[in-house]
């Protein structure tokens, strides 16, 4: 059995006194304003949050952590160095870690400052199909399970514009990943940072949502045995059944007070059988099995 934990959008928003403020004559002064006016004081808490999951993941034997991006808010280099810091007992708890930035990553421009402190975590097990440097990411795990990562985040300087797209590259290069023996007969776990449904079942919005969810689905269709895994909207939920091709799981924002959590899957052969993890007064617990991949 491999038991993977799902989490994302942990907004370790500090280090911002680090940063220069010429770094703010963009986007980010919006961005910075909403930190501390409105976000703050439910992402403040984001390192202890952490470390509280750490530890739970210690006693339940978490095999794989998932985690679907937006690490920080505004993707300023001391930023990132404060969330790894923040989720460095994350992920010295769990033996295996598949990652991907969100939008908030890369918030106005694509540089290699999430590679500078999370590319010692950006791996393949499949090189050869990888078509778009390092991605998709495929990892394989035991005999059950494969997780395929795709990065659907790009940078947003327009300021009412939140929207992410996965690169035609990567869409090409998803049937020959479903379709290798590698990945026959395993439980097949796609993660990315953007929705392709909202909770109502809905797409997402022009300026929120990912431009061609509606490809993604539809490739993803070929997954027989799985589920697609994603983060980017702040509430956790899952959908599944008709016309969806394969069953969608959103992890919420897992450090947000009050909401904090995710989802946890069971992988055996054949089968995922999948609980919801919440917190309640500092306490993490899992729910009675909500969903069955089998
Ligand atoms: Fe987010
Ligand atoms: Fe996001």
């Amino acid at each position: 059995m491999k038991r993977v934990l799902h989490i994302s959008d942990v907004h370790v928003e500090q280090g911002f006194g680090q940063v220069p403020w010429t770094t703010f004559l963009d986007k980010r002064a919006v961005g910075l304003t909403n930190l501390v006016l409105r976000r703050r004081r439910f992402y403040h808490d984001a390192p202890r949050v952490l470390a509280s999951l750490a530890e739970w993941a210690t006693g339940e034997s978490v095999d794989v952590l998932l985690l679907t991006g937006d690490l920080t808010a505004l993707g300023t280099e001391p930023e990132l160095r404060a969330a790894r810091l923040a989720l460095t007992p994350l992920l010295e708890a769990v033996p295996e870690v598949v990652i991907l930035p969100g939008n908030h990553d890369i918030y106005v421009k694509r540089d290699l400052a999430f590679e500078n402190r999370f590319g010692d975590l950006l791996r393949t097990d499949l090189p050869e199909l990888a078509t778009d440097g390092v991605w998709p990411q495929v990892r394989l795990f035991g005999d059950d399970l494969a997780i395929v990562a795709i990065e659907s985040a790009r940078p947003n300087p327009e300021i009412r514009r939140s929207s992410g797209c996965v690169p035609q590259v990567q869409l090409d290069a998803l049937p020959a990943i479903f379709e290798h023996p590698a990945l026959a007969g395993r439980v097949i776990l796609v993660g990315t940072h953007y929705a392709p449904r909202r909770a109502s079942g809905r797409r997402d919005s022009l300026e929120h949502g990912l431009d061609n969810a509606e490809e993604l689905l539809q490739v993803c269709g070929q997954v027989e045995l799985g589920a697609l895994l994603h983060g980017h909207i702040h509430r956790r939920f899952f959908l599944q059944g008709p016309p969806l091709p394969l069953p969608l799981f959103g992890a919420g924002s897992s450090t947000h007070r009050g909401h904090e959590g995710g989802w946890v899957f069971d992988v055996t052969h054949g089968r995922a059988d999948v609980r919801e993890l919440s917190c309640n007064a500092g306490v993490f617990s899992l729910s009675d099995v909500r969903a069955t991949l089998a």
